[in-house]
């Protein structure tokens, strides 16, 4: 949430900026700028996308050292004055900042009540008058000065007019990172900023501050005293963090047709066949530890939660250990009871979403043991777990999340299976789930290849403004997932029930105006899912169900999509692949951008 980008080195600070930018979009979409020092501080900022930005770039912005933002809004709406950087009142700081200030209105009436003319509604303008009041001699002490005035969470990169060799960064809360290039420096939220430019970085840790100039970077606390912290290369692609396909398809897109190969990543190497088991090594629990688990308690926010509730479902089955999910964001608020024989579960695709964070630190200061289910090698959730399991789904950029959710359904089905054959779990079932996890990579490839068809469908859903999508038991989260990816891209109302539930309530909605879209995967409760059709049809409404090709749906008249069948433990998965097309071609077909939903962005650093 919000992108933050630094440079310092030989290059025109601005263009790069801009560029670096472009790959942060998807962090923060309403409002863009960049500040550089040359012979003095030059700021550029506009409501709108990075490529206003760019068009509104003076010719003449010179300066080899700047800093960039991206913004999602949090205090004041996307305007010109509220978009960053924010400068105090002689131009002299400028300054970026991810993250709440939550005591942002006394300290703005603060600065009113000293003469400060306040020239945005932001909680962040605060820290640019902050630092420009200090008198410390530095630019590191006058940052350390006011960090002292701030609760709250910041990702921060501050640059100064009398200090112009140098940026100097905070964390607290909202991720920074340090890019170590040739006689050249970077700064940045999120590597996908830097990747074109260094794989060598540094993760700044939360209460740290570092001082970046072209020839290297310090890291110290705020008491100024050093810290260790060092850069270190990582082990990606470059060329996977490109957005779309080059051929102006949405990222989304291709994110959903890499599923068969990050599904295959997140499966190598971790099937036993002959034991028919898993191995998990990332979690550093032995088969004793595994044992002494009496419970299972999952934690994550949106699309990661409905595939915790998946996951939670395959524990119970394979395991027999009691399981469920919750979302961290709920769970953080309410003092929860930690117990010493449950295993916790922090499942997010970029590690950095703060109510799961903090959920794990909750946990981890009440004694708990919590593992981590997480893309994002080295990010904030996977480095406060005990261990876990990355998924290796490769860079997810667009904000609807696909391809790490099956990555993620797929990291559950794992540890399950682990869990399962270390208690009653038979051998022989072992095997039919290693197999069935085998197959599929192809499968999902099946589903894909059906996608006329669903697009189809999408462009008639797309018509309605209301819809239901309905499901019991494993097909519950994949209704509710895919009711999230059809909200967020296609701005339509859809809202997910329990097919169990439907008397209790929401039948008095169903219409021929309001469809339903119905999981009815080929198991022990079809039987009860085909009548709850026939009562949704009898009331007018029209259907889209989504079954196996087992399934008699006798003279029902509905459409229907059919996935292959795999073991029914694993079912949810390819249930909810199609689920994903339906939701991106309604939201193609009602002209939105699928990349960059309004309202949302990727990764919530923020409470
Ligand atoms: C939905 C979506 C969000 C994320 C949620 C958690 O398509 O992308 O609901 O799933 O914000 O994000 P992570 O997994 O990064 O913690």
């Amino acid at each position: 949430m919000c992108g933050i980008v630094g440079y310092v080195g030989g290059q025109q600070a601005a263009p790069l900026l801009v560029e670096a930018l472009t790959r942060l979009e998807h962090r923060g979409y309403d409002s863009a700028g960049v500040a550089v020092v040359g012979s003095r501080l030059q700021v550029t900022k506009r409501a709108g996308r990075v490529r206003d930005l760019a068009a509104a770039l003076p010719k003449r912005m010179a300066g080899r050292i700047g800093i960039g933002h991206t913004r999602w809004a949090t205090h004041g709406p996307a305007n010109d004055a509220n978009a960053h950087p924010h400068t105090d009142a002689t131009g002299t700081v400028a300054v970026v900042h991810n993250g709440i200030v939550d005591n942002a209105a006394a300290l703005r009436q603060r600065l009113t009540d000293q003469g400060v003319a306040l020239a945005s509604d932001t909680d962040s303008e605060v820290f640019a008058h902050l630092i420009a009041l200090s008198d410390a001699d530095t630019l590191e002490g006058k940052v350390v000065d006011a960090l002292a005035s701030i609760e709250g969470t910041y990702g921060l990169a501050v640059l100064h007019a009398g200090f112009p060799d140098r940026i100097v960064v905070a964390r607290n809360g909202s991720p920074l990172l340090v890019g170590v290039g040739e006689k050249e420096m970077f700064v940045a939220s999120d590597l996908a900023a830097l990747v074109r430019h260094t794989t060598t970085v540094a993760h700044l840790e939360d209460g740290e501050l570092a001082t970046v100039t072209a020839s290297g970077f310090r890291t110290f606390r705020r008491d100024l005293t050093r810290t260790e912290t060092q850069a270190r290369q990582v082990d990606v692609d470059p060329s996977a963090y490109e957005h779309g396909a080059g051929d102006g398809r949405p990222r989304m897109y291709t994110e959903i047709l890499e599923q068969p190969e990050s599904v295959d990543r997140t499966l190598r190497g971790r099937l036993d066949e002959r034991f028919g088991t898993a191995h998990l090594g990332g979690l550093d629990l032995d088969a004793r530890e595994l044992r002494a688990i009496r419970r299972v308690k999952i934690l994550g926010c949106g699309s990661a939660y409905y595939v915790g509730q998946m996951g939670a479902l395959l524990v119970e089955e394979l395991a027999r250990i009691p399981a469920d999910a919750e979302a961290a964001s709920e769970f953080r608020y309410r003092n929860p009871i930690i117990e010493p024989d449950t295993l916790y579960v922090a499942v997010s695709q970029s590690g950095e979403t703060i109510d799961t964070l903090l959920a794990v630190e909750e946990i981890k200061r009440k004694g708990g043991r919590v593992i981590g289910l997480v893309n994002v090698v080295g990010s904030a959730v996977a480095r406060a777990c005990d261990g876990g399991i990355y998924l290796h789904a490769g860079p997810e950029i667009a904000v609807a999340s696909t391809k790490a959710l099956t990555t993620m359904y797929v990291g559950f089905a794992l540890l399950a299976l682990q869990l399962g054959r270390v208690r009653d779990l038979s051998v022989a079932d072992g095997k039919r789930l290693v197999a069935g996890l085998q197959k599929l990579p192809a499968q999902i490839g099946q589903v894909l290849a059906t996608e006329d068809r669903i697009a189809e469908l999408a462009a008639t859903l797309a018509r309605s403004e209301s819809m239901f999508f309905v499901g019991r038991v494993r097909g519950f989260p994949v209704a509710r997932e895919g009711a999230q990816k059809f909200k967020e891209i296609s701005y339509r109302h859809a809202e997910a029930y329990q097919m169990s539930e439907l008397k209790h309530g929401p039948l008095a909605l169903i219409s021929p105006d309001v469809p339903t879209v119905a999981i009815v995967p080929d198991d022990e409760l079809t039987d009860r899912n085909v009548a709850a059709l026939h009562e949704i049809a009898a009331r007018g409404g029209p259907l889209v169900v989504v079954t196996h090709a087992g399934v008699d749906l006798g003279a029902l008249e509905v459409e229907r999509i059919d996935v292959p069948k795999n073991e029914t433990e694993l079912d949810p998965l390819l249930l909810t692949v199609p689920l994903q097309l339906l939701a991106y071609h309604a939201a193609l077909v009602l002209g939105h951008d699928v990349d960059k939903p309004r309202n949302l962005a990727k990764s919530v650093t923020v409470e």
